[in-house]
């Protein structure tokens, strides 16, 4: 049976007819899923009983290389002993909900703003694949916003300013914004990483625009002028025509494109109730220069 995509929300979110895709070796169907998500953004499979191994070999066979900085691993271990398991929970080491005051868990609620994975590193994130292991009694959703139809949205003149500017996309910003703060050899390890914030998506050829919390400043720029620009931009992008909700089910798994989304988690109360997902995410190598 062929896969197929069903537009959930808008027109960059699709709900792929039922797979296992523990199953999934060939080459047909993978490039389908490729194409599913040039076409869409975000794609939800449904009733995916992920292993961490069996995640890991999907995620290798979809998009080849892992990432494995895609979080502030300075500041522990991962539990999982594999960093390109990404621990998406709030339970520590020894498997209990953490304190409210865990410092894991005051880096880990930065993820409620607005982001795209690892755009501080470079490479950064290109595919994220989120697996629901355990969820709350209570809505506890992740937000998607579509960074191609912002960005079509923009009027000639603005898409013009924007074309060749750089950002520098930090961690270390991200999480000062809300009040956390790095030791100075914490933030010698985390430089940040500069990126285009005009990007063109190979596989679509779309423009999108790649913002994120970690976007520090536009090179070149004063410093209060490029930050008023990015927080225009993402204004603009993060509209709720732009945006979709989900809510997860059990065993979900959610793809997105980190070069055509931003994300954020939505609060709830983490403190009374698990919640654990894992995140897979592959390797952004650099794109070919474009005309
Ligand atoms: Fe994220």
């Amino acid at each position: 049976m062929t896969l197929e995509f069903r537009p959930l929300a808008g027109r960059f979110v699709g709900e792929a007819s039922p797979i296992d895709l523990r199953q999934v070796h060939d080459a047909a169907t993978l490039s389908r899923i490729r194409a599913g998500m040039d076409e869409f953004g975000v794609l939800v499979f449904r009733d995916q009983p992920f292993t961490d191994q069996e995640q890991l070999d999907f995620a290798q066979r979809f998009d080849g290389t892992l990432h494995a900085r895609t979080s502030a691993a300075v500041l522990a271990k991962n539990r999982f002993g594999n960093e390109a398991l990404t621990d998406i929970s709030n339970v520590n080491d020894q498997g209990e909900i953490m304190a409210g005051d865990d410092r894991r868990r005051m880096a880990g609620v930065s993820n409620r703003l607005w982001h795209t994975d690892a755009s501080f590193q470079d490479p950064a994130g290109r595919y994220s694949l989120l697996s629901a292991r355990v969820l709350p009694p209570v809505r506890a959703d992740t937000e998607f916003a579509d960074m191609r139809a912002a960005y079509d949205a923009l009027d000639d003149e603005t898409r013009a300013s924007l074309e060749g500017l750089q950002v520098h996309h930090s961690i270390v910003h991200s999480r000062q914004v809300l009040g956390f703060e790095f030791s100075d050899e914490e933030q010698a390890r985390l430089p940040g990483a500069v990126h285009p914030l005009v990007r063109v998506i190979p596989g679509s050829g779309r423009r999108s625009l790649y913002l994120a919390s970690h976007a520090a400043r536009i090179i070149d720029w004063p410093l209060p002028e490029g930050r008023l620009l990015l927080r225009d931009l993402m204004e603009h992008a993060t509209q709720r025509e732009f945006t979709y909700r989900h809510e997860w089910q059990p065993r979900d798994l959610v793809i997105w494109d980190n070069r055509a989304t931003m994300h954020r988690a939505r609060p709830f109360d983490d403190k009374a109730y698990r919640r654990e997902l894992r995140r897979t995410t592959t390797l952004d190598l650099p794109l070919p220069a474009t005309a």
